[in-house]
């Protein structure tokens, strides 16, 4: 047979999904990132409606000017001179990043990237031909990285550093302090700063602390309205960036990887923001019940540590039962009946604990709980896996 090109061969399924692969029909998932509520139905009324009004077309490539426009109206408190051009829309948060990716690095550069992460971040690296370089985020240090640990990782191929605060999956958030120390660290050594933040409407006791508007023009924000408006099927995201070169280069490489976002669901997603303001902080408020119940349960259990997130819907508490690896530790409780993902599954930094998605309502996370601490429970007791399950 004709060969698969490198880059082919050099990426995996991620552990996260083969974990869903593998569960029963009827087991509780705590696994997948995907809030379980729908669109506000403004917008799928939109959707509709724009439909039917024959926006079944391309559009431009950066997309429905309106649209643009009300994104940079929402980023205006960070960054007061964002517009319309600031802005291209994307098909998904996961397009927005590959399509940064492609823009910033050239075979044979590296990129620093978080440990542990969402697991597109290193795959997304090989497809464009970079290294990815992973700095530690620990537990100790609440998941945010030091720039010690970074420094060390950069040489003179070094183009990028990415960002995700709140943090998949650890739902870490940081400080202006410390936001403007990575930021420094960026300038210091020229660096392209690419922020991750579709998180930023999911974020419990503070204020979120955005990378624009902080005084570094090389940054460039990856964005989703899949867990803003809980459009995961819908596939919109955007870039955006306060540097106009920077958008006007990311809008012709988008042409030739999408042409165009979908054009009815920009009148969607544009009548989500104008008509459903509130409908993420209503989200959010759901999300805060169950990330206090699931933290309160996790920490009740045995060898478990759980810091409360201060963001996203992840818990990524450190599970410890000698002998047993976090893939060991998730497919035992797989066995009885929740899904979850292996620490693992996002870096090597995450071995020692799960991810816990809480996009399940309270009775389910309850129930889910139970289960889980019968499980700690039991292997404590047993003898761990002669031979570690890989995944
Ligand atoms: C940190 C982070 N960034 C980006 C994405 C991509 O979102 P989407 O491709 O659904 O827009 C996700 C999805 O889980 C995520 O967790």
């Amino acid at each position: 047979m004709a060969e698969f090109s490198d880059r082919a061969n050099a990426i995996q399924p991620t552990g996260v999904r083969k974990m869903f692969d593998l569960a029963g029909q009827d087991a509780i998932h705590l696994g997948l990132g995907e809030p379980d509520f729908q669109p506000p139905s403004v917008a799928i009324d939109a959707f509709h409606e724009a439909m039917k009004a024959g926006h079944n077309k391309y559009t431009t490539t950066a997309g429905l000017h309106a649209l643009r426009e009300a994104i940079a109206g929402i980023w205006q408190q960070y960054e007061p001179n964002l517009t319309a051009d600031s802005v291209c829309m994307t098909m998904s948060g996961t397009n927005a990043l590959l399509t940064t990716y492609l823009a910033f690095l050239s075979e044979g550069d590296n990129i620093l990237i978080p440990d542990p992460c969402f697991p597109l971040y290193g795959p997304h690296a090989v497809i464009s031909g970079a290294e990815p370089r992973f700095y530690p985020c620990t537990f100790e240090n609440e998941f945010v990285p030091t720039v010690e640990d970074l420094e060390a990782l950069v040489d003179d191929r070094t183009k990028a550093v990415v960002f995700n605060f709140p943090s998949n999956p650890t739902g870490a958030t940081i400080t202006p302090r410390e936001r403007d120390e990575l930021l420094e660290f960026a300038r210091r050594n020229d660096l392209w700063v690419i922020t991750d933040e579709v998180y930023d409407r999911i974020i419990y006791d503070r204020p979120h602390v955005s990378f624009l508007g902080a005084g570094y023009d090389n940054v460039v924000m990856v964005q989703s309205f899949s867990k803003t408006f809980a459009m995961t099927g819908w596939r919109m995201g955007y870039i955006l960036s306060p540097n106009a070169e920077v958008v006007k280069q990311m809008t012709k490489l988008q042409y030739y990887i999408t042409a165009c976002s979908t054009d009815a669901m920009q009148y969607g997603v544009l009548a989500a923001i104008q008509r459903a303001p509130d409908y993420p902080s209503e989200m959010r408020d759901a999300f805060r019940r169950r990330r206090d119940l699931i933290c309160e349960r996790l920490n009740g259990m045995p060898g478990v540590s759980c810091h409360v997130p201060e963001g996203a819907f992840y818990v990524f508490p450190k599970v410890a039962v000698p002998g047993w690896s976090s893939v060991d530790i998730a497919l035992e409780i797989l066995k009885d009946g929740v899904v979850c993902s292996p620490g693992s599954a996002f870096g090597a930094a995450g071995e020692g604990h799960l991810r816990f998605a809480y996009t399940i309502d309270v009775e389910k996370i309850s129930e889910a709980m139970d289960i889980v601490e019968g499980v700690l429970t039991r292997i404590k007791h047993l003898p761990p896996p002669e031979q570690s399950a890989a995944f």
